[in-house]
């Protein structure tokens, strides 16, 4: 960063890995950055995305690209990598950091988006909205059934976040203003704006598990976190409580999930995330009752996927004209 000539703008060769939306790559065209699109709607396989990387000093990229530390460690021109999202388990970062290499990420940005999508699935499960939609398509109808189709309300329900970020927060003010719920929350530190704004309470893992009515997943995903809730932590789940997850779906433990539903020790399950990405279309979990499935849709709007391009373009000419990036994931490294 000490030469002034190599890191001009115009010096600078960007990869960008997917067809983002146009505002972040006009803003990075229009300060002379040098960039590479892939042309395809697909994400490049791990092959073509080291192959593609060769000559390029910075990394636009998202969470369907694998970025290793055999990556990091192969191409030793690269001096950012800027992550179309807000989680980032996709790049090993302690490898970027080790190579001081800084990752920029998207957050906030898309946290009501997420959020909404927490919310929909929670009510879409409670009433089994997409299962009874699919029965409409196959002309089971009917008639109207006063015994049958039967929901749970949500109103005054315990609401047990596990993971009390910036989306946690948001899906907790949703819950408390619409239907008044208790809040109740697992992290690893206290949360304390969500401890006065919304009067929750810091419990333990189990105790989030036994006490919640709904449990929403809003953690990121990390070694602490992955196959958290298998099947010991859904037999601790009460068999009337839903469980969402629109975090990362290594988080739960898809067969577990699958056997918990059978044997009926949650209610049901509200999924924007899943594991593997794409799910199997003719995975069991799609046919079940209690159960809401999405793609992955959480920051699907057009102002959050517009402002995530926006901070992931602005991080990148920070970089190159400040040294410093608005949104970091390893600080340490410009230390
Ligand atoms: C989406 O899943 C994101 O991490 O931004």
């Amino acid at each position: 960063m000490n030469d002034p000539e190599k890191n001009r703008p115009g010096k600078v060769k960007i990869l960008v890995t997917r067809q983002f939306p146009r505002v972040g790559t006009d803003i990075l065209s229009g300060q002379g950055f040098s960039l590479t699109c892939w042309p395809e709607e697909r994400p490049m396989t791990y092959e073509e995305l080291s192959e593609n990387i060769k000559g390029h000093q910075a990394l636009l990229c998202t969470l369907t690209d694998r970025i290793d530390k055999l990556f990091i460690r192969s191409n030793p021109q690269l001096e950012i990598i800027s992550q179309f999202a807000v989680g980032y388990d996709n790049i090993d970062i302690d490898a970027a950091s080790a190579a001081g290499i800084p990752v920029g990420f998207t957050p906030d940005v898309m946290s009501e988006a997420t959020a909404d999508i927490a919310f929909g699935l929670m009510i879409a499960t409670a009433r089994k909205m997409f299962y009874l939609h699919k029965t409409i398509l196959k002309g089971e109808w009917g008639y109207f059934k006063p015994r049958g189709n039967l929901g749970m309300e949500l109103r005054g329900k315990i609401l047990g976040i596990f993971g009390m970020g910036r989306i946690g927060m948001k899906m907790a003010q949703r819950c408390r203003a619409a239907y008044d719920m208790e809040v109740i929350y697992h992290n690893r530190s206290r949360n304390e704006e969500a401890d006065t704004l919304l009067d929750a309470q810091w419990v333990e893992f189990p105790e989030l598990l036994e006490r919640s009515d709904v449990v929403s997943v809003h953690s990121v995903l990390s070694d602490e976190t992955r196959g958290i809730f298998d099947l010991e932590a859904f037999c601790r789940m009460k068999p009337s409580a839903p469980f969402i997850n629109t975090a990362r779906g290594p988080i739960h433990n898809e067969p577990d999930l699958l056997a918990a539903l059978k044997a009926e020790e949650i209610w049901g399950a509200g999924l924007d995330v899943t594991d593997p990405e794409p799910m199997d279309r003719n995975h069991p979990l799609l046919s079940m009752e209690n159960v809401s499935v999405l793609p992955h849709i959480g920051s699907g709007t057009r102002e959050a996927r517009d402002n995530m391009s926006r901070l992931a373009a602005e991080n990148i000419a920070a970089f190159y004209k400040t040294g410093t990036l608005p949104h970091i994931v390893n600080p340490g490294v410009l230390a």
